[in-house]
This record gives structure tokens, C-alpha cells and sequence, in this order.
């Protein structure tokens, strides 16, 4: 590593490299957790498309130019929080979640939340070694034409400060 993780706003040409980080991570964390015909329809484009709408509020951590960890939020919830395989462990995860939580305190709110879909394990275990408590099960429906199936996600929160 060359120097301190910096975390920074997202610009549009990281839109297809973060797009396909989040793609492959998303896959490798829930395709065995998820109904398969829901895995189906998780394409790039699809993880694109959503990140090019949502990118202006989205942080992200580059290692030598290139983007490998990306975090987006939603008022007090942190939605996404993806590491490149590549650049796990090296402390990317904590600097995203570091600065995500400082932002939600600065927003106003006294505490922040996520879900996880449960079975999520190494999620799990960095979120709470970071200090969220799992505080519930919540469900989603998960429905495709005459398919359908309730997902069981794991609710966390933490009280943030500024
Ligand atoms: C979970 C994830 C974001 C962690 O990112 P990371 O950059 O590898 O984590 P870091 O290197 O910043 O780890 C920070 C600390 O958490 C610990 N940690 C990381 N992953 C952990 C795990 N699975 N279980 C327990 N502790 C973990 C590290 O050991 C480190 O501890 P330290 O502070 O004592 O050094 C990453 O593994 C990932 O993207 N996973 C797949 C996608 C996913 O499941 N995302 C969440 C969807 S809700």
C-alpha cells in the first residue's frame, strides 16, 4: 500500500469499474442465500444503472487509481458496502464504514442502520467488529412474474457521533 486510504466522492468514470466490483461481490455474497431466477437478473448493467443515479451522494476508496471499496446510504442506512476481492483485509472496509458513519452523525441522526440477508456471515462478522449490534430480523418479498420468495435480512444498527 502506498499511504493512508482516502475516501472520496464518486466520479462518473468510476461508475462501470465500482459497477462491476459491486456486481461481483454482490454475487459472491448472496447467490447461495438468494433464489436463483433473482441471482438471474442481477446483470452489470443493472448494478450500473443503479449507480449512476445514485452515485452523486456514493463514497469510494481507490488503491493506486484504482477503485476497490464503494459504500452508498440512504438517510441513516448504509445500503451497500462492497470491497474488491482483491483488496479485502487491508482496512478498506473500516475507512468506508468509518466514513459513512461520521456522515449519517453529521446529518443529524444518533444512530445508523443496515440489513444483511441472513447467512451473510463475513458481513456479519465485520459489522460487528465494528461495533453494530444486531437488533432484529426484518423480511422482504422477492417477486419475479409468478415467482415469488421472503428473503430473511438481518437488521444491525450503531449509534454514530460527530
Ligand atoms: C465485509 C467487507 C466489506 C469487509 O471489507 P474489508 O476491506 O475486507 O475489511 P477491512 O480490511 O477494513 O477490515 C477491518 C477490520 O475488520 C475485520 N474484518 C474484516 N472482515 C471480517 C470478517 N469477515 N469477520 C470478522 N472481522 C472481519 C478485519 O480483520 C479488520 O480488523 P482490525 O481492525 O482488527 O484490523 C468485505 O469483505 C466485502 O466486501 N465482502 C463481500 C461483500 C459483502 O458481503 N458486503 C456486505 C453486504 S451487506
Amino acid at each position: 500500500m502506498t499511504g493512508p486510504l482516502k475516501v472520496e466522492t464518486i466520479p462518473e468514470a468510476a461508475i462501470i469499474p465500482l459497477a462491476s466490483l459491486w456486481h461481483d461481490g454482490w454475487h459472491e455474497a448472496h447467490d447461495h442465500l438468494v433464489p436463483s431466477y433473482d441471482a438471474a437478473t442481477r446483470s452489470r448493467g443493472r448494478f450500473a444503472d443503479r449507480l449512476r443515479r445514485e452515485h452523486p451522494s456514493g463514497r469510494m476508496v481507490r488503491l493506486e487509481d484504482r477503485p476497490v471499496g464503494l459504500c452508498l446510504t440512504s438517510g441513516a442506512e448504509i445500503s451497500q458496502l462492497f470491497v474488491d476481492v482483491t483488496a479485502r483485509r487491508l482496512g478498506v472496509g473500516r475507512v468506508l464504514l468509518a466514513d459513512v458513519e461520521r456522515h449519517i452523525a453529521l446529518s443529524g441522526h444518533d444512530e445508523a442502520s443496515l440489513t444483511v440477508v441472513q447467512g451473510n456471515d463475513q458481513a456479519r462478522g465485520f459489522y460487528e467488529r465494528h461495533g453494530w449490534r444486531r437488533d432484529g430480523l426484518t423480511t422482504i418479498e422477492i417477486k419475479h412474474g409468478s415467482r415469488s420468495a421472503v428473503l430473511y435480512l438481518w437488521r444491525f444498527a450503531k449509534t454514530v457521533m460527530c
